[in-house]
């Protein structure tokens, strides 16, 4: 992973490969002219006089500068307008940049830190931020490849002008850092094949954190145990895979008497719609199908590095939806542990029959609030395409809460209705409830299902499935597994004041 430092220093004087000038468009002239002096470097002096560079937020330029100088190259980057600027800016110059010398071989850089205090943003977030659009940038998948990518950019120094911000940025990069690292777990496990990911190694990744961190527990519930407890629809789902179905407990800080916030996830390993087989261009990248699960345990790992005292449970439902003699099928009824029934008309309907279960399972905790992530529906990246995910909630409070962590984050969440009009689409007739509403509506009918086992506490559940992966490299996201939700919970974690649970 980069190396990032901070430092007390003047830019000029660094050594490195390359330094990075940041630029706002309405002060780059000159700082471009102090800059290009300070480093005698007479094509910045013509950019800036034929107005080739205009500082519009992540515009760059190469410059090059005499042999004598301590770095060798000069990277200059707009800011945008100064007003514009926010966190989501800081996280794409940074990106941007990061990413730029990254492809020329770059090994080190300096880069003076973005002061947006007049924006209202503290120096601690902004530079969370920076570190957060470098780390992500730089992210590959390549466990699987003989050949590696180039070593490329390792060490980033970050020079800061006032030594009484100092802590504050260095607080923020290590923040920064741990986010980052959770979205990358989240990301390595969206993008491991399904063969390697089954529920159990699903499962073993979770003990694994929990072995080394002592903030840290985890249970499994192997199918027997699922068996015994009655959750006949997340034994449904698994029962056509060799690869058996799992329930997966991770407890954070759990010695804390308070009231837990439980973040669940859907864990499919791998969908290929079971009897309701998808099509060739359908389940091509249904590996993904466990995105939810890979981003709660992503901010499980985030939030314990912050060392936050809230207590968290993170519940996962495992399974693998495969096509099998043995398989659950269209016409069968299940009985979910809250004793319910549901009539099953499409195996491919399967994320809202585990999280059903799961659902139920968490009245047990008595919780403050229940998040669940999951890819359940192509009908919301109808809706809503791939920039946003929907939330569906059954409390103000808590949507409006994740809606500002979504914005702060740029995870964005868009509210749709939960009402009980979609409800009726579900109403069974052979059972107590259908798991296919049919084509209208869609994302709102899963949500339907999923309320209704969801009504004993405040209850949140956010449909991933256009965020969860990316079709193309932009920013500081990286085709593939995004880590979409990593970030969100975290920072909704963090915002989970006393006052605020106080307030209800
Ligand atoms: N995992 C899929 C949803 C999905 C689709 C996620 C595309 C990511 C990308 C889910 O299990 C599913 O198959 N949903 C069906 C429901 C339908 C059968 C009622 C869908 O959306 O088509
Ligand atoms: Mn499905
Ligand atoms: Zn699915």
């Amino acid at each position: 992973m980069l190396n990032i430092t901070i430092r007390q220093g003047h830019l000029h004087k660094q050594r490195a490969d390359a330094i990075i000038v940041n630029l706002f468009a309405e002060t780059k002239s000159n700082l471009l002219e102090k800059a290009a002096d300070l480093v005698q470097n007479r094509t910045i002096q013509q950019a800036i006089s034929l107005k080739d560079f205009t500082g519009k937020l992540g515009e760059t330029q190469l410059h090059y500068v005499p042999e004598a100088s301590p770095f060798k190259r000069i990277l200059i980057i707009g800011l945008g307008y100064q007003n514009d600027f926010d966190l989501e800016s800081a996280r794409r110059v940074a990106a941007i940049s990061i990413r730029k010398l990254n492809e020329i071989g770059v090994r080190s850089a300096a880069t003076t830190f973005v002061n947006s205090e007049q924006n209202g943003l503290s120096s601690q977030e902004m530079a969370q931020a920076l570190a957060e659009g470098s780390y992500l940038a730089l992210y590959r998948f390549e466990s699987y490849r003989s050949k590696k990518s180039n070593k490329g950019i390792q060490k980033l120094t970050i020079l800061v002008s006032k030594e009484k911000h100092l802590t504050d940025i260095k607080r923020g990069v290590k923040t920064g850092k741990s986010i980052s690292e959770g979205t990358i777990l989240a990301r390595d496990l969206i993008n491991e094949p399904a063969n390697e990911i089954t529920p159990i190694a699903l499962a073993n990744v979770a003990k694994e954190l929990a072995r080394h961190n002592d903030s840290i527990r985890c249970r499994v519930l192997s199918e027997p145990s699922i068996e015994k407890l009655g959750m006949g629809a997340l034994l449904a789902v698994g029962q056509g895979s060799i690869n058996r179905p799992q329930f997966i407990i991770i407890e954070l800080n759990p010695h804390s008497k308070n009231r837990p916030l439980i973040f669940l996830g859907k864990g499919v390993t791998f969908d290929s719609g079971g009897l309701s087989l998808k099509s060739v261009s359908g389940i091509r990248t249904m590996k993904c199908d466990m995105a939810g699960a890979g981003a709660v345990i992503g901010a499980i790992s985030a939030i314990s590095k912050l060392k936050l005292k809230q207590r968290i449970i993170a519940l996962i439902p495992a399974a693998e939806n495969m096509p099998d003699g043995k398989s659950f099928r269209p016409g069968d009824v299940v009985k979910t542990l809250s004793g319910k029934t549901i009539e099953i008309l499409s195996t491919d309907a399967e994320g809202r029959l585990i999280l059903a279960d799961a659902l139920t399972y968490a009245e047990r905790y008595n919780p403050d609030a229940v998040i669940d992530l999951a890819t359940l529906t192509g009908a919301s990246i109808t809706a809503l395409g791939h920039h946003v995910a929907g939330l569906f909630c059954s409390d103000d409070l808590l949507a409006n809460r994740l809606i500002e962590a979504g914005r702060d984050t740029h995870e964005k969440v868009w509210r749709l209705p939960l009402w009980p009009e979609y409800r009726e689409q579900i109403e069974g007739e052979v059972a107590d409830l259908k798991n296919s509403g049919g084509p209208p509506g869609g994302a709102s009918t899963a949500a339907a299902l999923l309320y209704e086992f969801a009504s004993a506490y405040p209850w949140a559940h956010i449909d991933i499935a256009g965020t969860a992966t990316s079709n193309q490299s932009n920013f500081y996201t990286t085709r593939g597994g995004v880590g979409f939700g990593v970030r969100l919970l975290t920072h909704f974690a963090q915002s989970w004041s006393d006052n605020f649970q106080k307030s209800r």
